[in-house]
């Protein structure tokens, strides 16, 4: 990276980094620091800035910490034009923040729907246009996406938040071209299930919420049995917060890293089973081993 090579700190800046996947990459990073004369920019809502200390995570001569909602512009801005001038520009981006809403297409009314893109897409493409300019005129840096099996399959009560996750894949892969004539290199990570608490902080739509209680509803299986099985996936999923981040840290010590890295097993194999599976027999063997698909639409 050029930092290293004109002696100056390669500055990575990770947003959501107070929790979950985050979080591990925040840790994974301040172990590096040393070796890698790095300067580390961790950044969480202001509401959630407080789990840095729980973590024992204090600001450092090169570690900062900042607020930063990504669906903020001005934040956005204040944070990347900061570094700038302080630190001389983001090397390394890694866009983490995400959240995942559960609920099938009917039930999303449009804020909800724009909500979840704003946040998993609008804003991580905002925040890289803000660090873009910096990373053209040093011809050096690296984009990180974090995106998700979702990303590339979509399962059903997890409409929108494909729909976010494909986006994000889409704008990527083009950013992957468009930035190669400036050794800016573009990769998106996709984790599968992992082992974490994050189910239980799923949030719902209004509607969702109400169908998934409701035993009447005609939607009512597809959220029982979704949640169900995603909650066993995600209890027995052999992938961590950790060995995602390690594989993000991996990314970040390449050269000349790949537009996709797979951040766990089960991402591989569905990403295998995709491609050599012809496209009807893949959409009908998902289908059919859908947790109890017979129950479904019953009503
Ligand atoms: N968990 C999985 O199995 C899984 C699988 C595939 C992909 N992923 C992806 O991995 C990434 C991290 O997810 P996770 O599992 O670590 O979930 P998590 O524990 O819920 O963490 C999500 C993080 O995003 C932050 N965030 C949400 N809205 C934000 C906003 N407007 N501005 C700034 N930060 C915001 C959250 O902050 P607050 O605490 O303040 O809300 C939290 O720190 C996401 O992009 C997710 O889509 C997760």
């Amino acid at each position: 990276m050029p930092g290293t090579r004109e002696g100056r700190r390669q500055v990575v800046l990770v947003t959501g980094a107070s929790t979950g996947l985050g979080l591990a990459i925040a840790r994974r990073l301040i172990q590096e620091q040393c070796d890698r004369n790095l300067h580390v920019v961790l950044t969480a809502r202001q509401a959630s800035l407080a789990r840095f200390q729980n973590h024992d995570i204090v600001e450092q001569d090169n570690l900062w910490i900042r607020a930063l909602d990504v669906t903020d512009a001005q934040q956005r801005q204040a944070v990347v034009a900061e570094i700038e001038s302080e630190l001389g520009g983001v090397d390394v981006l890694i866009n983490n923040a995400g959240v995942a809403y559960r609920s099938c297409v009917e039930h999303v009314t449009e804020p909800e729907r724009l909500h979840q893109m704003n946040i998993n897409f609008r804003s991580p493409v905002e925040l890289t246009r803000c660090v873009l300019p910096g990373m053209r005129a040093k011809r050096q840096g690296k984009i990180i996406n974090v995106s998700s099996v979702g990303g590339m399959m979509a399962m059903p009560t997890m409409s929108v938040y494909s729909a976010s996750k494909f986006a994000l894949e889409g704008v990527s892969e083009a950013l992957f071209y468009e930035l190669k004539p400036w050794n800016v290199s573009v990769t998106l990570i996709q984790p599968g299930f992992m082992r974490s608490d994050a189910f239980e902080k799923v949030p719902y739509t209004i509607m969702s919420a109400k169908a998934s209680a409701d035993q009447a509803d005609p939607y009512h299986e597809h959220y029982h049995y979704m949640e169900r099985f995603i909650e066993s996936t995600m209890h027995r999923a052999p992938a961590t917060c950790d060995s995602v981040a390690a594989k993000i840290i991996k990314v970040m010590r390449q050269k000349s890293p790949p537009l996709r890295v797979y951040g766990s097993i089960d991402a591989l194999a569905f990403s295998l089973l995709r491609r050599a599976l012809p496209r009807r027999l893949y959409n009908w063997f998902l289908y059919r081993n859908l947790p109890s698909i017979d129950r479904w639409g019953k009503r």
